[in-house]
């Protein structure tokens, strides 16, 4: 059994796209390995200094992500600033870790781009806190997307670093835990790419029908097939790769050989699909709402959570004094 780490944005509600990429491959992992997941509320302060309302935020983020059937019983799921035992590793690594390399990083870079009047140092170590959030329970995997690779890239070096400088063979490296071609991308309604939620063409599962169903019906399309057995346009091709997700095979079919005989009323096409989008996603937004308003039980697995977390986490710093040559407390 392999130790996977992975931190959750604390910002933002789950859309189709992380629900049926990187949500699906969680609960699978969940299931074979020892799996901490946490929300990354310390990260947050990087970008948002002085948080609306970061408790909300949290609990939303939280009640998404357990509505969508990340398990607490077989996952030790937390918020990163009730552990802050990493605060401690993450002091010891920025000695390890040098202004040159993290003024090198590419989010780093793209942030003094974005927000230039506020370049803080926190910034600039924002690869070692998550070198730190991740070595701390000593991490095999680490489930991570493209835009995270080179962090992990650092992780590995700053793990490296601390074995070799104190000549240990104490923490391990760990590897992005890629799922390549499982990793199922869900395209916008806008016509192109992929749903973000910067690209601001999302569905969220925390949308009531009436949303989706507006959002569905504003959906790009095209002015129809202009001859038999056409390849679908890039804006249908969309359609048609979200409803392989969330619709009856046969309903797919349908619309298919619709499309091949030019018979096709988008109309329809979004009707139905904005009612099987639904589908999937109303069960969960009721769960949402449901955990939301059950502080007894949100309470209760961030307790046990925090509890599992820092008792794995307090482990590894002991240690690591130890290693560094602290006189034990
Ligand atoms: N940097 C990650 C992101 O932006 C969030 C994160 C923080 C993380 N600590 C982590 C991810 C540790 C994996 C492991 O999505």
């Amino acid at each position: 059994m392999s130790i996977v780490v992975s931190g959750i944005r604390s910002t933002g509600n789950l859309h189709l796209g992380n629900y049926f990429g990187a949500l699906k491959n969680f609960l699978k992992m969940q299931e074979e390995n020892d799996c901490f997941f946490f929300i990354a509320d310390y990260h947050a302060l990087t970008t948002h200094p002085k948080p609306v309302d970061l408790e909300g935020g949290i609990r939303q983020v939280l009640a998404e992500y357990l509505a969508s059937g990340i398990d607490p019983e077989k996952a030790t799921v937390f918020i990163q600033s009730d552990v802050p035992e990493v605060c401690e590793l993450y002091l010891l690594l920025n000695m390890n870790a040098y202004i040159g390399e993290l003024e090198r990083t590419a989010s780093f870079k793209d942030k003094i781009r974005k927000q230039p009047e506020n370049v803080n140092a926190g910034l600039l170590t924002y690869p070692v806190l998550m070198a730190a959030d991740i070595i701390i329970h000593k991490a095999n995997h680490v489930p991570v997307g493209k835009d995270q690779e080179q962090h992990l890239e650092m992780t590995r070096k700053f793990a490296r670093r601390f074995n070799t400088m104190y000549g240990v063979d104490y923490f391990p490296e760990p590897d992005a835990y890629n799922f390549g071609k499982e990793l199922l991308k869900i395209p916008g309604l806008d016509g192109s790419g992929k749903m973000g939620k910067s690209e601001g063409n999302g569905i969220f599962l925390f949308d009531t029908p009436a949303e989706i169903r507006k959002k569905v019906m504003r959906a790009v399309t095209d002015a129809g097939p202009q001859s038999m057995d056409e390849t679908p346009s890039e804006p249908i091709k969309n359609l048609f790769t979200i409803m392989e997700v969330v619709s009856d095979p046969s309903t797919l079919q349908y619309f298919k050989e619709k499309h091949a005989s030019c018979e096709i009323r988008y109309g329809d096409l979004k009707k139905q699909l904005a009612e099987d989008i639904i589908k999937v996603t109303e069960p969960i937004r009721e769960r949402i709402t449901d955990i939301l308003a059950d502080k007894t039980y949100m309470a209760k697995v961030v307790k046990q959570g925090a509890e599992k977390a820092r008792a794995s986490a307090s482990k590894t710093v002991h240690e690591v004094r130890q290693i560094i040559g602290y006189r034990p407390i």
